[in-house]
């Protein structure tokens, strides 16, 4: 299964995601957390992508699709694969169908999970992730049994860098102007199915494994 998650900063794209390589067993291609470990690791690309992540604004587009180009490669992706906040752009949707044709496969759906953008902030500024295994909690609507504390590892819990109200009402801003584009881009190709995300996580996850069992 070739897969795309889409959606909002705040959809639900990384909790999904989550349940989905559980399942399925394919590898998780998140650009953002991507960016995020080479910040961490301090490296040139790290450097680079920190200025952008910072204001909210996209990395650029060269730079993007050259690690997703990298990535694609490997050999785990052979039995599939899940981009999550890939592409971004119609330039970057473009670059991936290049990306698999130049590796002779192809993708097989683009799944959006669909929210009111007036929810998202909410979601955002409440978001807290686990340090050990990086797992996603909410402070009102998924909070951890013990505050702070990540109930599958015991990590502490920290909130992301652009998380703050002003970063993210940017993020917001940006990415609603290259939303409508790029769902015109998959449903003309007859890939685009998209997911109520207006309800509880679980219900969400329930209909995406539906429809990813029907697709099968
Ligand atoms: P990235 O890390 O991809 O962030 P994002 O797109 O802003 O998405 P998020 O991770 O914030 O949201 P999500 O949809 O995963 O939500 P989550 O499941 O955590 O990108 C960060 C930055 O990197 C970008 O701004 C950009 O600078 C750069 N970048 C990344 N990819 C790029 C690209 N392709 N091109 C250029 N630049 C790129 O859920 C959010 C919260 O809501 C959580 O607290 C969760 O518990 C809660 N929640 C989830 N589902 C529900 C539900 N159903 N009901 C109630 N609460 C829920
Ligand atoms: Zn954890």
């Amino acid at each position: 299964m070739n897969l795309i998650l889409m959606g909002l900063p705040g959809a639900g794209k990384g909790t999904q995601a989550e349940r989905i390589v559980q399942k399925y067993q394919i590898p998780h291609i998140s650009t953002g957390d991507m960016f995020r470990q080479a910040i961490k690791d301090e490296t040139a690309l790290g450097l680079q992508a920190k200025s952008y992540m910072d204001k909210g604004e996209l990395v650029p587009d060269e730079v993007t699709i050259g690690i997703v180009r990298e990535r694609l490669a490997k050999d785990d992706c052979k039995k599939g694969f899940l981009l999550d906040g890939f592409p971004r752009t119609v330039q970057q949707a473009e670059g991936l169908d290049q990306i698999l044709s130049d590796l002779d496969n192809k993708l097989d759906f683009c799944i959006n999970i669909d929210v009111d953008k007036e929810i998202l902030l909410e979601r955002l500024t409440g978001r807290r992730i686990c340090k050990s295994c990086g797992a996603t909690y909410h402070l009102v609507f998924n909070p951890p049994t013990v505050e702070n504390t990540c109930d599958k590892c015991g990590g502490e819990l920290y909130q992301r860098a652009d998380d703050n109200a002003e970063t993210v009402q940017n993020r917001l801003d940006v990415n609603l102007k290259q939303m409508n584009p790029l769902l015109d881009f998959y449903a003309a190709k007859g890939a685009l199915k998209t997911i109520n995300g207006i309800q509880e996580i679980d219900q969400v996850f329930k209909d995406i494994d539906s429809l990813l069992t029907s697709l099968k």
